[in-house]
């Protein structure tokens, strides 16, 4: 096995652009992001055409200034690891695209990465002491799932959301309060000066046997409130609203962690995906006295390159083959 084995790792699912190079395992030489979050946030959510000609613009320069960084060429690369799926078509062809066109001008093989396993990986990052089996719950803008993880490819989906995913939750319920695209990090900095129990939201499913969320509800039960406050013509307080709202939501995943704890008998929990960056949920997983958790560094809960790579080293070190047409697939979801 070359002992320097370089990959390149490509993101362009949703709307930022990410490139890192890693070597062997999970050493991150370097790592760029480019968040299109600024061009978005004015329409207050990601507008899919205008992601993907973003990419497009982003996605070269960014694997230029990579190679420049760590003074390589591309030919010197061992793998190119691109996000194949979930995500938006546009956005996933441009990386996928870009992908094939570089790995057969340098020779390079490629593999596809379905992106929650992508995800699955980024605390392993920063962890070499996280080995499986594990309990992994990807919480991000498209998904909110329990995954056990029995070993690297062999996963088992034990849990998943009836309807809105946690991200998309704390997204619509910013757009109730009149906060700014992207929601999740606007609510967890309000929740901050906020009092989480100035509200009685509901915990959903909390008490079910079932390992499974629902945030359709919650986010429902905080129009109501703030309707309320309009119909009366009183000023929204919003912070508490946020706060009440973040205990809530951070509740009835931690219930579930521990329903899916008890049910499986693991006692180690990663967390990954733009949630896991959330404040009250790191708190509530790290003080969680029924199991050991490890989380990504803030920087790598949402999404980025270097999860990818990960992700792709793993797969390609296991399965030793490697893709001449990754076809991108805006519903891959089978991990
Ligand atoms: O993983 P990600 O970057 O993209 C997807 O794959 O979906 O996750 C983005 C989601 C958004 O819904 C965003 O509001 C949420 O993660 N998010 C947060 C926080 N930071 C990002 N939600 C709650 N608290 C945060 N601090
Ligand atoms: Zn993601």
């Amino acid at each position: 096995m070359n002992k320097n084995f370089l990959t390149l790792g490509i993101e362009t699912s949703c709307d930022d652009t990410g490139v890192a190079v890693l070597r062997n395992d999970n050493e991150v030489l370097c790592e760029f992001l480019s968040s299109q979050i600024k061009d978005h946030s004015r329409f207050g959510g990601v507008i899919p055409e205008f992601a993907a000609r973003k990419h497009l613009e982003n996605l070269l320069p960014l694997v230029n200034a990579a190679l420049k960084e760590i003074n390589i060429s591309g030919r010197e690369l061992d793998l190119i690891a691109v996000t194949r799926g979930p995500g938006l078509m546009g956005s996933l062809i441009v990386g996928v695209q870009t992908a094939k066109a570089l790995s057969q001008v340098w020779g390079v093989p490629l593999i596809g990465v379905n992106h929650l396993e992508g995800h699955l990986f980024a605390p392993l990052v920063d962890a070499q002491d996280l080995e499986p089996p594990f309990l992994s719950l990807i919480v991000s803008g498209g998904h909110t799932e329990i995954i056990k993880v029995n070993s690297f490819g062999n996963y088992e989906l034990i849990g998943q959301t009836r309807d809105d995913a946690a991200g998309e939750a704390y997204d619509k319920a910013a757009r109730i309060l009149g906060l700014k695209y992207p929601g999740g990090p606007e609510i967890d900095r309000r929740a901050k000066i906020g009092n989480p129990h100035a509200f009685n939201f509901p915990v959903p499913l909390k008490n079910t046997d079932k390992i499974e969320f629902s945030f359709s509800g919650l986010k429902t039960a905080l129009l109501w409130q703030v309707k309320k406050f309009e119909n009366e013509g009183k000023e929204i307080p919003i912070d508490d609203l946020c706060a009440s709202f973040q205990k809530s939501v951070t509740e009835a995943l931690t219930a579930k962690i521990n329903l899916a704890v008890k049910i499986t008998g693991i006692k180690k929990v990663s967390a990954s995906g733009g949630v896991s960056a959330n404040s009250a949920l790191r708190e509530a997983l790290k003080n969680n006295k029924n199991f050991r958790a490890w989380l990504p560094e803030l920087k790598r809960c949402t999404d980025n390159a270097v999860m990818i790579a990960m992700a792709g080293k793993n797969s390609w070190t296991r399965k030793k083959f490697f893709e001449a047409d990754v076809i991108p697939d805006p519903s891959l979801h089978e991990l």
